[in-house]
């Protein structure tokens, strides 16, 4: 992606298999973007099972219907949210109506490691070893909503921090009334509305629920205005913690 923002509506997206150079069987997905940050929208067929297998990016997996199942994990369902970090290996799949959910991996392309085929490397393995947990998840209904703290003192929103370590995912909900005037963020940052509408500034078109933003790091822009009934939305900021400058005090970098 050249441009500064791109918006992504799934549904104007073909769907095709995931492609795995192995010729094992994988699942449908329709691939919305790729670069710094790839994101698809999966869709897994009743009862799969993709065997034990890693990626070399972080992924996080905004789940949208069905039953996705995880080994030692247990089953997620829509309101979940779960990651895992680069080089961890897990057995994945879904429930017997299948499961639809967002894939996303932070740094680039996800091929499929299958285990039994490629030995992690060493420095990924060493890495993966000081991260703490290799995979964690949240159910955003059971998080307790708290104050987005500005170091400016600016008013924000309520938000609900899903994951504050790397990956960075939280979910916010803006009041029909709340404007957010001109910023930047530090890192490219993913839009995922969830409900509601939302305007990015004039250069931008309605996002709806349903709808994807992806923007990149130190691009300003705005007002952030949410619809007549507010606006929902996962933020997932890629390669740190969500990082929020005012232009007026902080000019943009570029
Ligand atoms: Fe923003």
């Amino acid at each position: 992606m050249t441009e500064k923002w791109k918006h992504i509506r799934p549904s104007e997206y073909d769907w095709d298999y995931f492609k795995d150079v192995n010729g094992r069987e994988t699942s449908m997905v329709r691939t919305l973007i790729t670069g710094d940050e790839y994101i698809w929208e999966a869709s897994l067929r009743p009862n799969y099972v993709a065997e034990s297998h890693w990626h070399p990016y972080d992924i996080v997996q905004i789940f949208l219907e069905g039953e996705f199942t995880a080994e030692g994990e247990g089953s997620f369902y829509p309101g979940d949210v779960r990651w895992v970090k680069a080089g961890a290996s897990t057995i994945e799949g879904a429930g017997k109506d299948g499961c639809r959910f967002y894939l996303i991996a932070l740094g680039g392309d996800i091929p499929l490691m299958w285990d039994d085929i490629y030995e992690l490397p060493d420095d990924l393995k060493d890495e993966l070893s000081k991260r703490g947990n290799p995979v964690g998840s949240a159910n955003i209904n059971k998080l307790e909503s708290e104050l987005f703290h500005d170091p400016n003192g600016r008013p924000t929103q309520p938000v609900k921090i899903i994951c504050d370590e790397s990956p960075w995912v939280i979910e916010t909900t803006f009041e029909p009334d709340y404007i957010a005037t001109d910023h930047w963020h530090a890192h490219n940052t993913l839009y995922f509305i969830m409900d509601g509408e939302m305007q990015f500034g004039e250069n931008e078109p309605v996002y709806k629920k349903g709808d994807i933003r992806v923007v990149k790091a130190g691009y300003s822009y705005g007002p952030e205005k949410p619809g007549k009934d507010g606006v929902k939305f996962i933020l997932i900021s890629n390669g740190g913690p969500v990082d929020l400058n005012w232009s007026d005090i902080t000019p943009p970098p570029q």
